[in-house]
C-alpha cells in the first residue's frame, strides 16, 4: 500500500464553561467546539512489527507523543501484530489551546483503521480516543459540537454557517499548561452551563454566530497565567476590530471577521509584528467513512 495522508484539524472553543471539580481530579465541562481550516498532515506507511513516529517538530518524535500511544493502545486492544511508521507535519501550534495533539492523536485513530483494515464499531473507537484525552473523541468526527463530561461526551450539532476568523498564537503554551489553568480556577471562577446552552439553542436555530455568544471560563486566569498575553489580546483586537476570545485553555486567541478579505488583511498586518496569525474558515470534515 502506497503512503496513506491523514488531515488533523485544529478547533476553537467557542464556549467553554466549567461547571465544578469532579471527584477524580477532572473538572465537569460544557463546551462547543468548533474545526477551523488549520491542520496537521500525517502520513502512514506499513511495517511489518514496531511502531515509529517521526514529528517536524523534533522534539516531538517518539514515545511521548500522542499520536505513538493512540498506535500502541490499537496494537494492544485489537491484538493487531503488524506495524507502521507515521510522519507528522506540524502546522498547528504546539499546546497552544487548538486541540493540535488530540487532533494527531484522533487522525492516528482514524488512518490506523483503514491501514490495518480493522471493523471497530464507533462506540469502541469512541472509548479508545477519550483513554488517550479529554478532547481526543470530538476529533474523530469534528465539525461543530457540543462535548460534555470531562470533555469526551459529544453531541453533534448543525455545521456552522462558514465563518471566517482570525487567529493569533502567542508563544507562552508550554506542555503542563492545561493542567496549570484548571488548578487556577476558583469556585467563584465556576458557570452554570447556561452559556453554552444559549449557543447550542443559536447553532440549532440556524442563527449565525455573534461575540455576544463565546464565552470562555479561563478568560478570568488567562492573563495571570500567560503573563504578555495582554498585548496580543489588544494587537487582535485592533487588526480585526473585534472582540477577541481565547481558545481552550490557551494561549491562542481568535477573533470573527465579517469577510475572507477583512480576515486575510488582519492576519497579515499580525504576522508583520513578527506574530503567529491565521486567517482561517469553520470546516465541518466529511463523515468517517
Ligand atoms: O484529558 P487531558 O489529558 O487532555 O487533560 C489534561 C489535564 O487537564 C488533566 O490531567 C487534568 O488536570 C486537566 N483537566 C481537567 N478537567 C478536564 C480536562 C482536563 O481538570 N475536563
Amino acid at each position: 500500500m502506497d503512503t496513506l495522508r491523514v488531515r488533523a484539524y485544529a478547533k476553537v472553543n467557542l464556549t467553554l464553561e466549567v461547571l465544578g471539580r469532579r471527584p477524580d481530579g477532572y473538572h465537569q465541562v460544557a463546551t462547543v467546539l468548533q474545526t477551523i481550516g488549520l491542520w496537521d498532515d500525517l502520513f502512514f506507511s506499513p511495517l511489518p512489527q514496531g511502531i515509529e513516529v517521526e514529528c517536524s517538530e523534533p522534539s516531538l518524535g517518539g514515545q511521548d507523543n500522542l499520536v505513538y500511544q493512540a498506535a500502541s493502545l490499537l496494537q494492544r486492544e485489537t491484538g493487531v501484530s503488524r506495524g507502521v511508521r507515521i510522519v507528522v507535519h506540524k502546522t498547528i501550534p504546539v499546546a497552544g489551546g487548538l486541540g493540535g495533539g488530540s487532533s494527531d492523536a484522533a487522525a492516528a485513530l482514524k488512518g490506523l483503521v483503514r491501514l490495518w483494515g480493522l471493523s471497530l464499531p464507533g462506540e469502541r473507537l469512541h472509548s479508545l480516543s477519550a483513554c488517550l484525552g479529554s478532547d481526543v473523541p470530538f476529533f474523530l468526527r469534528g465539525g461543530t459540537a457540543l462535548a460534555q463530561g470531562r470533555g469526551e461526551h459529544i453531541t453533534p450539532l448543525p455545521p456552522l454557517r462558514e465563518t471566517w476568523f482570525v487567529l493569533l498564537s502567542p508563544p507562552f503554551g508550554d506542555a503542563g499548561k492545561t493542567a496549570r489553568l484548571f488548578r487556577l480556577l476558583k469556585p467563584h471562577h465556576w458557570n452554570d452551563g447556561s452559556r453554552t446552552r444559549a449557543l447550542v439553542n443559536a447553532l440549532r436555530e440556524g442563527r449565525p454566530l455573534r461575540d455576544a455568544l463565546l464565552f470562555n471560563t479561563f478568560e478570568a486566569v488567562a492573563q495571570d497565567a500567560f503573563p504578555g498575553l495582554d498585548a496580543y489580546w489588544k494587537g487582535l483586537e485592533e487588526a480585526t476590530g473585534s472582540p477577541a476570545h481565547l481558545s481552550g485553555a490557551g494561549p491562542s486567541l481568535y477573533a470573527i471577521a465579517p469577510s475572507p478579505a477583512h480576515a486575510a488583511d488582519a492576519a497579515t498586518a499580525l504576522r508583520a509584528r513578527g506574530w503567529r496569525a491565521w486567517a482561517v474558515p469553520s470546516v465541518t470534515p466529511e463523515a468517517l467513512p
